[in-house]
């Protein structure tokens, strides 16, 4: 039986950290291991120029930080195809041909990227390439023909746009080459991660991530440093859950939910101090966290080994996306020469 192909990716501009772990590279690996799928792994540097086309060195060290972070979670090589997307230049080509296809009012609305642009404060100066890239993320995905794409809850406009892109190709070209993908989202309460700070978001200029390289001793100062509940002064104070940071990343790293039910309700009574419970939580993510960063660090030593299988997978993307492009070619009558 044929599998099913699955395509994500993440845009380097740093390491990873464990909300990305959480949000999508999980889904990932555990799909991989299911052994139902065919996944492609996109290294999105090209998306990374869309904002950082002056910084190439950054994007350049963060290839390989992304490269690391993905075989440390499990991202098996032998099982999936892990690419750079920039070595793949038929993804340029296709987005090229569907940038006819969307208005610009259109990719103005998208909800994404829209808070990104009003976050990056691009102002008059917005790179015609950032407001455009939820289209070249529509030719990452069915150059592929994936028709699944596991990915964290804000890249749902993405597919939303991805799959208007494929209908109106089709219908412009009178054709069905192009596949409507579908997105595989967190479960319900797992989805968002947030900053150690409490802030919805993490992020390197808040400084409030936890990252997959993130050492022993990294760890636990942050895990200290967690907001918690300001009201919860004494042991014996009666605390809050809502809100709590720690409470929430017990949620989703503790894999004993009735454990967690306990702490919380002993919490709320009062007499469950801070120290314990970060403690506690401290004790489950290393559980978690560790094999990810020992494996990172054998990677890391060898990444000659690392650049290789690069190329070979950006290789064996390549020659797929042009099979596809080959059609797409044809599809639209600019296969003059046969
Ligand atoms: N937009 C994703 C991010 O912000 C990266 C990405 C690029 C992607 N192309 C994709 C994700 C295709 C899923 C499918 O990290």
């Amino acid at each position: 039986m044929s599998k099913e192909i699955y395509l994500s990716g993440d845009r380097p501009t740093g390491r990873l950290h464990i909300g990305h772990y959480i949000g999508s590279l999980r889904n990932r690996v555990a799909m991989q291991e299911s052994g139902h799928y065919d996944p492609f792994i996109m290294i999105a540097d090209t998306q990374a120029f869309t904002d950082n086309a002056r910084d190439p060195e950054k994007v350049q060290r963060a290839v390989r930080e992304v490269a690391l972070d993905y075989l440390a979670v499990g991202i098996d090589p032998r099982q999936s195809t892990i690419f750079i997307q920039s070595q793949v230049p038929a993804l340029a080509e296709l987005t090229m041909y569907y940038l006819n296809l969307v208005s610009v009012s259109r990719l103005e609305r998208n909800p994404t990227v829209k808070a990104e642009i009003a976050q990056k404060g691009f102002g008059e100066s917005l790179p015609a390439g950032f407001l455009t890239y939820p289209v070249s993320q529509a030719a990452d995905i069915t150059l592929f023909k994936a028709t699944k794409v596991p990915a964290g809850d804000d890249q749902k406009p993405m597919l939303e746009q991805t799959r208007e892109l494929v209908r109106s190709f089709n219908r412009a070209y009178h054709t069905d080459v192009l596949v409507e993908p579908e997105g595989i989202f967190p479960e319900k309460g797992a989805g968002r991660l947030p900053g150690i700070d409490g802030e919805a978001k993490m992020s390197k200029s808040l400084n409030n991530g936890i990252y997959l390289a993130d050492d022993a001793d990294t760890l636990a100062k942050k895990v200290k440093a967690m907001y918690t509940d300001p009201s919860h002064i004494q042991v014996s104070d009666p605390g809050h859950v809502e809100g709590n940071v720690v409470f929430t990343y017990l949620d989703i790293f503790d894999p004993d939910k009735e454990r967690v039910q306990q702490l919380k309700e002993h919490y709320q009574r009062g007499g469950l101090g801070d120290m314990k419970l970060k403690k506690h939580l401290l004790d489950v993510m290393e559980a978690e966290l560790a094999p990810i960063r020992e494996r990172r660090a054998a990677y890391a030593a060898d990444m000659d080994a690392v650049m290789a299988m690069l190329a070979e997978g950006s290789s064996m993307a390549n020659a797929i996306a042009e099979q596809t492009m080959a059609e797409v070619r044809a599809a639209m009558g600019i296969n003059y020469f046969g």
